[in-house]
């Protein structure tokens, strides 16, 4: 079993519901093992400036039941120079720092690999609403996020309903569209677009004008903010501005934004951060590193980082020349079953949501 003196603890990049549990999590772990443990404030940017707390029992007590992060997020870029890096591994040798849990999404982990490969064992712990990471079926903070949207396009729904109006809902998510999709489906949505499934807008046009030739007053959809960054700025405001050219349906256009990035998390951002947490301290104690936790088949393991950011690279169709040279034909072919069934799972939802609202 490895015995590190002290681990530090670091949330980087955008925050999410549950980072808290998490850090919560290992620090208490660590300390049943006997470990120190220091956070480092605002990610990599603590890090390369020796921005540090000590974290005790009572440090993490009552944090469970907050959104956003104690520790704090930045986006660093210094970190990624190898000036910056040097910093970083100085600020750990003279705080005898001998391990790091990083909270985050792939930025992060890809951090969490550069300061393994300079004598610091790191471990990554996804933390992200946009459930984004493709080696894990779920990230921290996706379900707090989708069940914000929910709530508004709920509220929505009620002004939609007394006025007779459409709403068409933006939603966060970078260029995925699962808390589109999800919370779109929940939320009852006449339409869903997201970046990931070919969205046809003259057919959800002629759905809400039938829809409403049919009597029904209230209509809302949901979008994701990724078909902006697939198809051309201000997607969902040309939607809306098609409806308003094409029909005379009462039209608004609402963007919820970083809204939904807070708030206190729910029992499954709980639970797997805590989860996670512990784990990812019980993997340094084994003697990984350069790992990533994930949930695969419902059950949390240990990815090695690498694999992982390939696997992310593929399903976003941003492999290069040679990138899979160094994987064996049954890690290749169980990374592309990995992308098959993310991407059929997505079609699959996205056909029923049109099927069963008319
Ligand atoms: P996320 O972790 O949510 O994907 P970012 O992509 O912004 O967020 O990454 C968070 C931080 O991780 C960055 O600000 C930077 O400090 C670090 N990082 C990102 N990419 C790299 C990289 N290629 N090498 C080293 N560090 C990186
Ligand atoms: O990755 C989380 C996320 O909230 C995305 O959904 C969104 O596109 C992005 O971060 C916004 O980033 P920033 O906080 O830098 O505006």
């Amino acid at each position: 079993m490895a015995k590190f003196k002290k681990i530090g603890i670091l949330s980087s990049g955008g925050d999410a519901p549950g980072m808290n549990a998490a850090i919560r999590a290992a620090a208490r772990k660590a300390m049943e093992e006997g470990m120190e443990v220091v956070g480092i404030n605002e990610g990599y940017n603590g890090l390369i400036h020796g921005n540090l707390t000590e974290l005790d029992t009572h440090e993490v007590s009552n944090i469970i039941t907050h959104g956003g992060t104690i520790l704090y997020s930045s986006r660093c870029p210094e970190f990624k120079t190898e000036e910056g890096m040097a910093k970083a591994i100085q600020t750990c040798k003279e705080n005898h720092i001998d391990a790091i849990v990083a909270l985050g999404g792939d930025g992060t982990f890809r951090g969490a690999t550069d300061l393994t490969n300079h004598g610091i064992p790191s471990i990554g712990i996804p933390c992200t609403i946009d459930n984004d990471i493709t080696a894990t079926e779920y990230t921290i903070g996706f379900d707090t996020a989708m069940n914000t949207v929910l709530q508004m396009v709920d509220s929505l729904r009620e002004t939609c309903e007394s006025h007779a109006r459409c709403n068409v809902v933006e939603v966060m998510g970078r260029d995925c569209g699962m808390i589109a999709l999800y919370a779109g489906i929940s939320a009852g949505a006449m339409a869903i677009a997201i970046p990931e499934v070919e969205f046809d807008d003259e057919y959800a046009l002629s759905k809400l004008i039938k829809a409403r030739e049919n009597g029904k007053r209230g209509l809302v959809c949901v979008f994701s903010e990724g078909m902006s960054y697939k198809y051309g700025e201000r997607f969902s405001e040309r939607f809306v501005e098609k409806i308003r050219a094409n029909s005379d349906i009462d039209t608004r256009f609402a963007r919820l934004g970083h809204v939904v990035r807070g708030g206190s998390p729910t029992l499954r951002d709980r639970l797997t951060a805590t989860q996670m947490g512990a784990n990812a301290v019980s993997c340094l104690l084994e003697g990984k590193s350069n790992v990533v936790m994930c949930v695969r088949h419902g059950r949390i393991v240990s990815v090695d980082i690498n694999n992982a950011l390939m696997l992310d690279r593929m399903y976003k169709g941003k492999l290069e020349d040679g990138d899979l040279r160094r994987f064996s034909p049954d890690a290749i072919a169980d990374m592309k079953s990995i992308c098959a069934y993310r991407q059929a799972k997505m079609e699959r939802l996205y056909r029923m949501s049109y099927e069963i609202c008319d």
